[in-house]
């Protein structure tokens, strides 16, 4: 008889933003005529930039004309135009330099986080920092791992740092980091590459939102700090540097450094490992979305997409700015596009999520849904529209001040 997973029947029943999009459907069910403000769910507003939409449109051209047509990509990993034009950005932007061996092209970070588990081996510790994206503690539930916590919160300014007492073999990073928006300087990344060092174990960085950086002494990649090609692997997405959450675009470093001794003493090299693991379950991306995505670092398409995320800085400034009037307490909002606000009052994050559905129809995230230091917390986030987030904020002046 078939068994299943038993370590599925372990996870909180629904995830964070089906439990969200409950409480909005049966509120608009009650409330039909009340139009929500949605400041929660992650996703983006602004078009793609048009110089990505022309390259998008080219590369399916090609795929009409018998010349150009192209079916499987031969690596799987990325067209060489895509991996050269990000190892560029990392050089100009970052320093550093990278091979394009070292680069895979993948359709969004998520699958690559979700994935990555399968290279290691069950019985690792893994370490995350909490509050968290949720998708690292659901793929090491599934797979049935020990998971510790490092507390991110309001005395350490929601970066969690490494307690040299505590072992762990595979840990999560997020900056800048979402829920939080907070992060790491280069001086915190340097201890937690200095500590994977000493543990032998791996830190898988999440820079998803590293375009956000404005300041330039904060690190857009782990690999500006000496010994980090030896224990880290980064992965980082367009979905919110270039408004791709529909197109779905990513990419994942795994340096030619980063190798791990096997059980039989055998160095092991994981980026050959995450390629055999790729090559039997991973085809590639499409041809005119690589082609887009190659489109976001040409010059014309830096400046465009910036454009985007100058709109949803604008917007952070805006809810900055109220909050700040408003004396409610927050991190974020500066180099991120997430804020993440202490509830007013005490309230509860899911009370405080409530009371904005109910008295204002703005949707949030409650903290909570990110960890247990999420408690007492809530997210809101930059990616609506200019309006809406003027509305929004003048919506809760209101009702604050009542
Ligand atoms: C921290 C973090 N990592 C990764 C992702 C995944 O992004 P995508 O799969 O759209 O590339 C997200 C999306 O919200 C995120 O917040």
């Amino acid at each position: 008889m078939v068994k299943i997973n038993e370590n599925f029947l372990t996870m909180k029943k629904n995830y964070l933003f089906i439990d969200i999009a409950k409480k909005i459907a049966a509120y608009r069910e009650e409330n039909p005529d009340k139009p929500l403000i949605r400041m929660g769910i992650g996703d983006v507003t602004q078009p793609l930039a048009p110089v990505v939409v022309e390259a998008i449109k080219k590369g399916a051209d090609e795929l009409g004309v018998k010349e150009t047509f192209k079916g499987y990509e031969d690596s799987g990993t990325g067209y060489d135009f895509l991996k050269q034009a990000i190892a560029d950005y990392y050089l100009k932007n970052s320093g550093v330099t990278l091979s394009l061996d070292e680069i895979r092209v993948n359709d969004g970070a998520k699958a690559d986080c979700g994935n990555i588990v399968d290279i290691f081996g069950d019985d690792n510790i893994v370490l995350i920092t909490d509050p968290a994206y949720p998708v690292y503690v659901d793929s090491n539930t599934m797979s049935g791992r020990k998971i510790i916590y490092a507390d991110s919160n309001e005395e350490n300014g929601f970066a969690a740092m490494p307690d040299r007492n505590v072992k762990a073999d595979i840990i999560y990073l997020c900056s800048p980091n979402n829920p939080t928006g907070s992060v790491y300087t280069k001086d915190q990344l340097k201890q937690w590459v200095d500590y994977a060092l000493e543990q032998g174990s791996v830190i898988i960085f999440d820079s998803a939102y590293e375009a956000f950086i404005t300041d330039p002494d904060l690190p857009r990649t782990a690999y500006c700090v000496e010994g980090a090609k030896r224990c880290v692997i980064e992965m980082c997405s367009l979905s919110k540097t270039a408004g791709f959450t529909g197109t779905r675009c990513g990419y994942t470093i795994i340096p030619k450094e980063l190798t791990v001794k096997a059980s039989d003493g055998s160095d092991v090299s994981l980026a050959q490992l995450w390629g055999r693991r790729q090559g039997s379950k991973f085809n590639g991306v499409s041809y005119p979305i690589q082609c887009g995505a190659a489109a976001v670092f040409t010059e014309e398409g830096q400046k465009q997409t910036h454009e985007a995320i100058a709109y949803y800085q604008r917007n952070a400034r805006v809810m900055a700015d109220t909050l700040t009037e408003l004396g409610i307490k927050f991190t974020g909002g500066i180099n991120s596009p997430y804020i993440w606000l202490k509830c007013p009052n005490g309230m509860g994050s899911w009370e405080f999520f409530d009371y904005l559905l109910r008295e204002i129809q703005v949707v949030g995230t409650p903290g909570e849904g990110f960890g247990k230091n999420g408690a007492g917390w809530f997210r809101l986030t930059a990616f609506g529209t200019y309006e809406n987030t003027l509305e929004a904020m003048r919506r809760l002046k209101e009702l604050i001040n009542k």
